[in-house]
């Protein structure tokens, strides 16, 4: 298979390398993958994250276990073993099938490897296009609200909504973006910080409790999020917390919008009710982990609620930012997603 590169995943003379964004941004470990193993633990760790990622991951393993000539019935057990490591991202299903059917041809191994170079480089242009449709909302000036992290290290690209503030600083807009730190895991506070960092993007990290008094305020523009599952009825999941930002974006009257690429769409999910949530482990609440190591406050029988996820009904959206175009409550409405 011929190399490929992105920000947080690499494929590089024949071997499958993640960079541990669990150790971001204090230690940049890159990670072999060399088994279903390797990447179902890296999938669960989040040391490998974000809807579109785990998908491209996932299937570049898989294409690299027939380059190994794993057998037929070993690569169908992959797939279904690896479409099941993390259960709210539909990229993730959605690349296992597209794997599936590739898995189905006579040249089996080439087409594994053709469909995974496929999915890996149709995110970078899925994202160009999100972010150039993004990029017209954006005005001079704004101050624009992001939860979690949906940048590069999130796709093969330059990311979802991260992606959106990404060109908008590229043109020169004169943006600024508060960070949700996003507890927590604090995707926000580690990877969105260190990408903007990286990016020269002005930012301000605030812990989450903080977005309602800054809206009050007057001193947010606009939101983008990003999403792991958007139902035909435009509801949404991402982040733990998105939810939050919707609610209070309605009452501000502040703009609200979702940004993800067409193979986040899940036609088959009627509505937000539909989306399976994932749940986590109770230390993640009980205290925090990462490359400085492990601090725990609460007490150590505490009982504990950690969805990964949160649903935000279609109804709180200003408008869903996909790779197609910019749709509006009507299109939504109208049923506009059941046929893209
Ligand atoms: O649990 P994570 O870190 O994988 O959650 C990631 C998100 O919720 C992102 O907003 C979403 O996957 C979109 S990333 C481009």
């Amino acid at each position: 298979m011929k190399n490929l590169l992105a920000a947080s995943l690499k494929y590089q003379d024949n071997q499958l390398f993640v960079l541990d964004q669990y150790a971001l941004p204090h230690q940049e470990n890159w990670r072999l993958c060399q088994s279903v193993a390797d990447m179902e633990s890296l999938i669960k760790a989040l040391k490998i994250r974000g809807a579109p990622l785990i998908g491209i991951g996932a299937s570049l393993l898989v294409a690299h276990l027939a380059s190994e000539q794993q057998s037929k019935a070993q690569l169908a057990q992959a797939i279904a073993q690896l479409r099941q490591a993390r259960p709210t991202a539909v990229n993730l299903m959605h690349c296992m099938d597209k794997m599936s059917i590739a898995l189905e041809q006579d040249d089996y191994e080439l087409a594994l490897q053709r469909c995974a170079e496929a999915i890996f480089e149709q995110d970078i242009a899925l994202c160009n296009s999100m972010a150039n449709f993004g990029n017209e909302l954006v005005q001079e000036g704004d101050n624009i609200l992001t939860h979690c992290n949906t940048g590069a290290l999130a796709t093969a690209g330059i990311g979802t909504a991260l992606g959106v503030i990404y060109k908008a600083h590229q043109a020169n807009k004169k943006i600024h973006v508060w960070v949700d730190e996003t507890r927590p895991l604090l995707q926000g506070g580690r990877l969105t910080a260190y990408e903007l960092e990286r990016w020269q993007v002005p930012y301000t990290l605030i812990c989450d409790n903080m977005a309602a008094s800054l809206m009050a305020a007057g001193k947010v523009d606009k939101i983008f999020v990003g999403a792991d599952r958007i139902a035909a009825n435009g509801d949404f999941a991402n982040k733990v917390g998105t939810y939050n930002l919707a609610v209070l974006a309605k009452h501000h009257g502040i703009e609200f919008y979702v940004v993800a690429p067409t193979t986040t769409l899940d036609i088959e999910c009627e509505n937000g009710a539909a989306i399976v949530i994932e749940q986590r482990d109770a230390t993640e609440v009980t205290g925090v982990s990462g490359s400085f190591g492990q601090c725990q406050w609460a007490p150590s029988n505490a009982q504990v609620f950690n969805p990964a996820f949160d649903v935000t009904p279609a109804e709180l959206v200003t408008g869903w930012v996909l790779d197609t175009g910019i749709y509006s409550p009507l299109d939504v409405h109208s049923g506009v997603l059941r046929f893209l």
